[in-house]
């Protein structure tokens, strides 16, 4: 058995898995990248907008964190938050210095830009392509530290212990699927495994998110032990092209696009979704403006409204968002300097995810997340644009260097099933999570072992029982479950949401995991079966898919990202509380801990959220 020993793993090649890497290597720990994409090929290339980070005067880390606070509607942690606005500045400038091409003014300095829910314009970006060119910069930096890097290698299960409860449990690696041979081999991790997986888009059927979105880390931890937070707050980008989902980036209404329906009007002006804001109100609020304007008809054919950047001119669209002019042509056919192009609603980015804390710890001693596989709760229920990468890079290098063991604050924000809220009414929800299917196969194992070595090996020689059993058998094929899936979430768990729906989504993931039990893999190749790697990656869609709705249906308030048709207002009375989910042996544990307003010089009071 090949069995590869470094002092950190760090599981995933996009923004914050290169920061986290480098920062643990900065703490002097022998660090290797296990990722299936290479990394410059990681989904970060594909944001566009920009980095928030108070550089300038007039602007303050307070600033940023009041916004991004009522960004999130008030569900976000105040300690994470404050993290995130302090920590921003110092690794834009640290990426300006590893010579990341930021846009400029005349004058030399970092150009920052407007962008939706913020109170003063501080989007730092390169051009329409500034996750490319992150990721170009840090991946520079990662190869002149001499990181190792394996690539095309899917990691499929954590190696943690089997302790009764989560919390005394232990990690101590991964097993990963070695896309190029076949072979099943374990990594193990002699200081701490940092998971930066990325989103989990592809539960859904229009969305940004490339392929290889599948929420993987989110699903492995949950498996493990570790309670995913928040999942039903799912962010819908407003303007993705309605043929592809490509993104059109916040970015062309930073620069002043403007959103028309179909008799001409602007919207967000003229019915008053937005008075003050228009366009560049936060995503959540855009997003149900133009829904509601194709429900009421005055959608362009019934689907999308028209975003228009013509008036800005040729200079200025060249200079800033050349990238928009080509991603309009190649995937709408629409050429956007002549002709306004078509937007709609598409899933985006997950609020939701692994429970963290600000330093990226999880409840599992030795295991850390970070980026949009992790929540720290730094985005609640709703997050700002150019919020995501500064969580990247602040948040990623947090749990590089903890994970390194660099003496770090301790961490304000409770982790694991302890941080329970002690109001245990919240547990009556609307729902019974129920049996779903325990699935033995999978998680901890090796409580009784004290070798961790074995813990990894024990978890490798399960996992290639598995993949064996997957190529041997006949049965379903996975792309079906998964397009059932994709459709269910699309149509009832999208931005208007009501009960019977939810409850419809929620049949139908359960029996996508009832016909998941029968799943084979046609392909019976032993190197690069990208039939396997969706199989297994489709169980973990269906993990992710359930704890997302299972959080929207005990959710019975409109909070952010998340509608719902009975429950029209933010109940703060009740709801000021992140939904917990714990796998429990296949059977979801939904839970509430409490939200944290108290930050380091206030309270955040809820207030009314109009922009
Ligand atoms: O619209 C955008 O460019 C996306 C930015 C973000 O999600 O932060």
């Amino acid at each position: 058995m090949t069995l590869h020993e470094h002092d950190v793993i760090v599981v995933g090649a996009g923004g914050a898995g290169l920061r986290a890497a480098i920062a643990a290597h900065e703490e002097g720990a022998d660090v290797a990248m296990v990722t299936k994409l290479h990394p410059v090929r990681s989904h970060t290339g594909a944001a566009e907008g920009g980095i928030n980070a108070a550089l300038r005067d007039g602007d303050d880390w307070e600033l940023h964190a009041y916004d991004t606070m009522k960004g999130s509607d008030y569900l976000g942690d105040a300690p994470a938050i404050e993290t995130l606005a302090q920590d921003a500045p110092e690794e834009v400038i640290q990426l300006e210095h590893w010579g990341m091409p930021f846009s400029r003014e005349d004058d030399g300095r970092v150009s920052q830009r407007p962008f939706g829910g913020l109170s003063f314009p501080r989007t730092t970006y390169a051009g329409a392509e500034t996750g490319h060119h992150l990721l170009h910069t840090m991946y520079e930096q990662v190869v002149k530290r001499g990181i190792q890097v394996y690539d095309e290698f899917y990691v499929s299960e954590l190696a943690v212990t089997d302790h009764d409860d989560p919390e005394d449990r232990e990690c101590h690696g991964v097993v990963a699927y070695d896309i190029k041979s076949g072979e099943v081999v374990g990594f193990r991790a002699t200081d701490g495994v940092v998971l930066a997986t990325g989103g989990d888009g592809q539960v859904f059927d229009h969305t940004t998110n490339a392929v290889a979105n599948t929420g993987d880390g989110p699903a492995m931890a949950y498996r493990a032990g570790v309670p995913v937070e928040d999942m039903e707050f799912v962010q819908f980008h407003p303007t993705t092209l309605p043929s592809t989902g490509v993104l059109i980036s916040e970015g062309v209404r930073g620069e002043g696009g403007i959103l028309y329906n179909d008799e001409g009007e602007r919207f967000m002006f003229e019915y008053g979704y937005a008075s003050n804001a228009g366009e560049l109100a936060s995503r959540d609020v855009v997003a149900r403006a133009e829904l509601t304007e194709v429900n009421n008809g005055r959608g362009i054919n019934d689907e999308y409204v028209h975003l228009d950047m013509r008036h800005l001119g040729d200079e200025r669209i060249y200079d800033r968002l050349e990238n928009i002019i080509h991603l309009a042509e190649d995937f709408e056919g629409v050429n956007p300097v002549e002709e306004p192009m078509p937007v709609k609603p598409g899933q985006h980015y997950h609020m939701g995810g692994i429970e963290t804390n600000e330093n990226g710890q999880t409840c599992i001693d030795g295991l850390y997340a970070a980026g949009e596989c992790a929540c720290a709760s730094v985005h609640g229920s709703n997050r700002l644009g150019g919020n995501a990468l500064p969580e990247l890079i602040v948040l990623g290098a947090r749990a590089g260097h903890h994970a390194a063991g660099k003496d770090m604050e301790t961490a304000q924000v409770p982790t694991g099933p302890s941080a329970k809220s002690e109001d245990e009414t919240s547990l009556e929800t609307p729902v019974s999570p129920g049996e779903v299917g325990v699935d033995d196969d999978v998680v901890a194992d090796g409580g009784a072992i004290a070798d961790p070595k074995a813990v990894v090996e024990n978890a490798v020689e399960r996992e290639r029982q598995r993949i064996e059993e997957l190529l041997e058998r006949d049965g379903t094929n996975h792309a079906e479950i998964r397009e059932d899936l994709q459709k269910a979430m699309t149509e009832n768990v999208n931005v208007f949401r009501n009960e019977e729906g939810l409850k419809k989504a929620l049949e139908v993931i359960r029996e996508c995991r009832e016909r998941y039990q029968d799943v084979a893999v046609a392909d019976p190749s032993r190197t690069f079966n990208t039939d396997l790697i969706h199989t297994i990656e489709t169980r973990n869609l269906i993990d992710i898919a359930e704890t997302i709705t299972l959080g929207a249906l005990a959710r019975e308030e409109f909070r952010g990202a998340h509608w719902r048709q009975e429950h029209q207002e933010r109940k703060d009375d009740e709801w000021l509380k992140h939904t917990m989910i714990s796998w429990n042996g296949g059977s979801p544990d939904l839970y509430y801990k409490p939200v944290i307003l108290e930050g380091e010089n206030k309270e955040y009071e809820p207030k009314v959220r109009s922009y």
